[in-house]
């Protein structure tokens, strides 16, 4: 049976639910998935998966401070060759929208970067969520977006 990891941080709950949502689309397919915290996760059981999807809260343009650090840990285990695929959630506002002129506002790119670098197989391009306002609520239909990303990522990982 294929394994799925989704691992994100959160500090007001909106990564989290777009986090669940992705896990029980890609379960659907009857995958066995595990969804937790970066602050969760045992680093060594990461590469027993066959695919590790990771969010984060977008600050400042990219990850959170805590998946940055999160993300460094990374380079010391082994994830060559697995699926991997990023999100992010983060507001939409004029000066977001003037910023990515210049700059991508949006952590999921750092970590597909992240995931690349390792030399990880994205099975999807990074999607971004928006949040109303910097504790949500989350844009009307971002979960179900996520549950629909999560059965596709899910078909990817059966097939
Ligand atoms: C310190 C801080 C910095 C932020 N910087 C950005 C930013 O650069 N761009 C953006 O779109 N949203 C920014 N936001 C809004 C966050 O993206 C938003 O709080 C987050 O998506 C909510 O997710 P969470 O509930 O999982 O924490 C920032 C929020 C905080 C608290």
């Amino acid at each position: 049976m294929k394994r799925a990891l989704v691992l994100y941080h959160s500090l007001f709950g909106n990564t989290k639910t777009v986090a669940m949502s992705l896990a029980r689309g890609i379960e659907e397919l009857g995958i066995e998935v595990d969804c937790m915290s970066i602050g969760e996760v045992d680093i060594n059981e990461i590469p027993k998966h066959d695919l590790i999807a990771i969010g984060s809260p977008t600050h400042m343009i990219r990850p959170s401070k805590e998946m940055k650090e999160f993300l460094n840990q990374l380079r010391n285990i082994e994830l060559r060759g697995l699926f991997g695929f990023s999100f992010d959630t983060r507001n939409e506002s004029r000066m977001n929208k003037r910023s990515l002129l210049v700059l991508e506002n949006s952590a999921a790119r750092s970590i597909e970067g992240m995931m690349k670098r390792l030399k990880m197989k994205i099975i999807k391009p990074r999607v971004s969520s928006i949040v109303h306002g910097r504790e949500g609520p989350l844009d009307i239909g971002a979960e179900e977006k996520f549950h629909q990303i999560g059965r596709e990522i899910g078909t990817i990982l059966t097939n």
